[in-house]
């Protein structure tokens, strides 16, 4: 069997496994119902959207003005559509990119309010310093949007002495969100959103491999990505927990399957780099479908008040058993503190 084959049937299995506990079987129910204990908020009902549903769909209707949003990776893709939708509704949006260059390009693009700002998420004290920057406009922040990322390096790369795609899907966003929850709690209603992905079911089997986060032993692309993704949805649900006390929110997501720049390390002919959705095993959103879970969970009046949750399609979702372990959360938190602990005082 071609590696191209192997790799093509690995995708298959997990999207399935994913898809196959999404949205069935008791311990969706009875963890929808543990969250609402521990967070003492409401239990999620279902959207009336969709996976169809577009970003411009959810926000119908919803004025956004007076608010404002941090979102990293505005140039590309979700991040880029979230934004333009975002401040088409009202909302200031300070739109984050690797360089300012290209913030300020993105930003200047859309219509409505925005503020560009430099944060590259592998350099720690540009995060500490584009948190001080915000922190420093002294205005609540309704909305932190965490969805930059990168996917399947082809070799490994270790920044911050983690794998990289550790580096900059979770860590440097951790460190972002406890510079600025401060911000977040002072909103009436803040939320704080990660963009996740159902590739969180390709970490490995342990789950986070704390003993391994350099990826010294065994890398390999996917399980890099699902590993990051995982501990995404790990950090959202143990923030939810440690926000109980306060007005503010956090729950992770799956966008849905997107072209976008995510695809640029897969070969052409692999999924995700394909331009022949007929032969595709994806169903692929456009990339307004793509932004709409984020733009619903970030601003929807309908989920204000739900915490410690993973949607998709604009709705509850189960992610699977390694996302909903509390002592892996947990854990995450305390090794995240410890690698940041000099940019954290
Ligand atoms: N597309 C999908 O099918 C899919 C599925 C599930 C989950 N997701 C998640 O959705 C999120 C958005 O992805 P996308 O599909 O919109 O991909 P994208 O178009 O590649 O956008 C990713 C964004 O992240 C930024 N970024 C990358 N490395 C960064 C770094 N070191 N520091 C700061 N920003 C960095 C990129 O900046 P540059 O443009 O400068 O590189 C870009 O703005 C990601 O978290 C991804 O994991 C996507």
């Amino acid at each position: 069997m071609s590696t191209r084959n192997t790799r093509r049937e690995f995708l298959q299995n997990s999207i399935a496994t994913a898809i196959g506990t999404t949205l069935i079987g008791t311990s969706f129910a009875d963890d929808i119902d543990y969250i609402a204990a521990v967070t003492g908020r409401a239990i999620p009902g279902a959207s009336i959207f969709d996976a169809e549903s577009t970003a411009d769909d959810v926000l119908a209707g919803v004025d956004l003005t007076g608010k404002t949003a941090l979102l990293t990776g505005c140039n590309s893709g979700i991040g880029y559509e979230t934004m333009r939708a975002m401040t088409a509704r009202g909302a200031h949006v300070i739109g984050a990119a690797r360089t300012l260059e290209k913030a300020e390009k993105a930003c200047a693009s859309v219509d409505g309010e925005t503020t560009p700002l430099m944060i590259e998420l592998t350099d720690l004290d540009a995060v500490v310093q584009a948190a001080a920057n915000v922190a420093s406009m002294n205005i609540p922040l309704d909305m932190l949007i965490l969805n930059a990322g990168i996917m399947a390096l082809p070799e490994r790369e270790v920044v911050n002495s983690v794998e990289k795609q550790f580096a900059v899907n979770h860590l440097g966003h951790f460190l972002l969100t406890e510079k600025l929850i401060d911000s977040v709690v002072a909103a009436k209603h803040g939320r704080v959103v990660v963009v996740s992905s159902m590739a969180h079911v390709w970490a490995p089997e342990e789950g986070i491999q704390f003993e391994n986060l350099d990826a010294e032993v065994g890398y390999e692309p996917f399980k890099a990505y699902g590993q990051s993704k995982l501990a995404n949805g790990l950090f959202s649900r143990e923030l939810a927990r440690r926000l109980a006390d306060t007005n503010a929110t956090s729950n992770s997501l799956h966008p849905g399957v997107i072209k976008t720049n995510l695809g640029r390390h897969l070969p052409e002919t692999e999924d995700g780099g394909s331009d022949d959705d007929s032969t595709s095993s994806f169903t692929w959103k456009t990339i307004p479908q793509g932004a709409a879970t984020s733009c619903y969970v970030a601003a929807h009046p309908d989920v204000a008040e739900i915490t410690g949750y993973y949607f998709s399609d604009c709705n509850p979702a189960q992610p699977n058993a390694l996302m909903q372990d509390d002592a892996i959360a947990e854990k995450l938190w305390t090794v995240s503190e410890q690698l940041t602990a000099e940019y954290r005082s």
